[in-house]
């Protein structure tokens, strides 16, 4: 059974992950700095600087949301950055956000559903996605088109919340991510089930060894997982 934002409706989980995200757009820039104490900003930092020696022209952000992921990268200097999300509340904050910071001209958001995406075999030297493949409703077709919109020789880049595993840093990440996250992220998003669904789909989510298996079996290759901050997100690269 997949894990859902609303267990008590019966559309799948893809409609339901663009509802939530929906309701929650106008907070989940300051819920996501103010609930992870800023670092999810050093995380995208950090992935970033992993695909920096490929120097990508043609970037694709998948799962873009307010288009974080997509600004960051842009430290790379690509010739153009496309965001794709299921999310129309989500991409029209990430557009009113480049459009106030004069990047129109460099990012491009669109529709677009990681598992169906509107693109041509080979057109992209990197593939992006922050925080966004545990919400697919299908993660290998997710990654398969990926893998088929990425030119050869091109690297993706996924970042993901993962589960730490030593002690203490276990047990104090599950009782925050249990009992302090989901009030706060209610009160503040006015949202019932979205903060209750994030450490849900965490626990869920096929997460290390585990996910670099599908990465492979997807048709990747050079797959490398690197851990961040005590294991709570992990980067994932790998190459077609
Ligand atoms: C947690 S947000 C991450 C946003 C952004 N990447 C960031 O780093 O802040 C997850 C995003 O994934 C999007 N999403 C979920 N399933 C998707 C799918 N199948 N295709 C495209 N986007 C999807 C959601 O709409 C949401 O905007």
């Amino acid at each position: 059974m997949a894990v859902v934002p609303y267990k008590d409706q019966n559309q799948n989980k893809k409609s339901q992950v663009a509802t939530m995200f929906n309701n929650i757009a106008g907070k989940y820039d300051f819920l996501n700095h103010f609930l992870s104490a800023g670092i999810d900003i050093i995380w995208r930092k950090k992935a970033v600087s992993l695909l920096a020696p490929e120097k990508p022209k043609q970037v694709l952000d998948i799962a873009t949301g307010t288009a974080d992921f997509a600004i960051e990268t842009l430290r790379l200097n690509p010739d153009k950055i496309t965001g794709v999300d299921i999310s129309e509340g989500m991409l029209a904050v990430g557009r009113e956000k480049l459009a106030k910071r004069g990047l129109t001209n460099k990012i491009e958001l669109k529709y677009g559903d990681s598992e169906d995406l509107p693109f041509a075999d080979n057109t992209f030297d990197a593939i992006t996605v922050a925080f966004g493949v545990r919400n697919f409703e299908n993660l290998e077709k997710g990654l398969s088109e990926m893998h088929r919109v990425l030119k050869p020789g091109g690297m993706a880049v996924v970042l993901e919340f993962s589960k730490p595993r030593s002690f203490p840093m276990k047990q104090l990440y599950q009782f925050y991510f249990k009992n302090i996250l989901p009030v706060v992220g209610k009160l503040v998003s006015k949202d019932n089930a979205a903060y209750t669904y994030l450490p849900e789909s965490v626990q869920a989510f096929p997460d290390g060894q585990q996910f670099l298996d599908i990465y492979h079996k997807v048709g990747f290759r050079n797959t490398k997982w690197h851990s961040l901050t005590f294991g709570i997100s992990s980067i994932y690269t790998g190459k077609k």
